[in-house]
């Protein structure tokens, strides 16, 4: 599948999604969020695919956040149905059931520190910087951010970083557990896969569970968590993985001593 404007890369299951529009820091247009949508059910519908990665082109920008020469002019329900829209592509992400990592290589600012939040888990690169400068614009994130922000740092940062629009560095963003590892540009995408590779020789089905599982204990939309409480949903998903083969073969291989071969049934 083409995009216009995403790279896409296969390489050993590893899907590298790459948006790219660097002349303008990567910024999340309408044209953007259509392409991410697509490569989305591309990831989960490919079973070539098994990981993917969302990284930025250019050495400076991940994603300088959502395109602000869009915002001209909108009424109030058009900037609500435009955080809708952000929102339901970044909840896409969030539920996918296989990983999403983001490679954030630079600016990670509003929408692109919401793109970052919502993947399942996040790695940068020494030049990152993360913030959610929307009240510089007489506005607040719409796509995720005040609740992702929140449910990664806690409410007493998450209300001071989106109060001040003050941008952090990649090191404070990893004592606030924003992202798990910093590296150097050069290494990012490679640790990044190096990551991936690890994740995929485990069982598909279970860390799809994983996923599952823990975004219902962040995810507060009822609509997603279908009512039940993250206990509830563990349970069902621990059941559900007793039936797999791959629960059979895991269980066995480390009964006779050998490495596990996975099949995702
Ligand atoms: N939306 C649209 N265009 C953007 C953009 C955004 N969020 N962020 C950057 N760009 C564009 C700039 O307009 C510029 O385009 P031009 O060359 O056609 O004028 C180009 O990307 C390069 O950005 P520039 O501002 O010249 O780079 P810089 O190195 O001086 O500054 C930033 C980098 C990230 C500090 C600055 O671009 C910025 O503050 N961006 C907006 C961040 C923001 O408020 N994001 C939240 C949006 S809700």
């Amino acid at each position: 599948m083409s995009y216009s404007t995403l790279l896409v890369q296969m390489e050993n299951g590893i899907c590298t999604i790459t948006i790219n529009r660097p002349d303008k820091l990567n910024a999340l247009n309408k044209e953007v969020f259509n392409d991410l949508d697509k490569a989305i059910d591309e990831v989960n519908n490919n079973p070539a695919i098994k990981t993917a990665i969302i990284t930025g082109a250019g050495p400076k920008a991940f994603v300088a956040g959502a395109d602000i020469s869009e915002f001209g002019g909108l009424s109030r329900e058009q900037a609500m149905a435009l955080a809708k829209r952000g929102q339901d592509v970044f909840f896409k992400i969030e539920n996918s059931r296989k990983p999403i990592v983001a490679a954030v290589n630079g600016f990670a600012l509003g929408g692109g520190c919401e793109l970052a939040m919502a993947c399942h888990f996040r790695l940068c690169s020494e030049n990152a910087k993360f913030g959610q400068p929307e009240v510089n614009l007489g506005l607040i994130p719409g796509y995720g951010g005040t609740q992702r922000l929140t449910q990664l740092v806690g409410k007493g940062k998450s209300m001071e970083l989106q109060m001040t629009a003050h941008l952090i560095d990649a090191n404070e963003a990893q004592q606030l557990g924003l992202v798990n590892h910093v590296t150097t540009a050069d290494t990012l995408l490679q640790r990044t896969k190096d990551i991936l590779t690890i994740i995929q020789s485990k069982a598909p089905i279970a860390v799809g569970k994983v996923i599952e599982c823990v975004n219902v204990a962040v995810v507060s939309d009822s609509a997603y968590t279908n009512g039940k409480s993250g206990y509830d949903k563990e349970i069902e998903a621990f059941g559900d993985c007793f039936v797999t083969e791959d629960m059979k073969e895991g269980t066995s291989a480390f009964l006779e001593k050998r490495k596990a071969e996975f099949k995702g049934k």
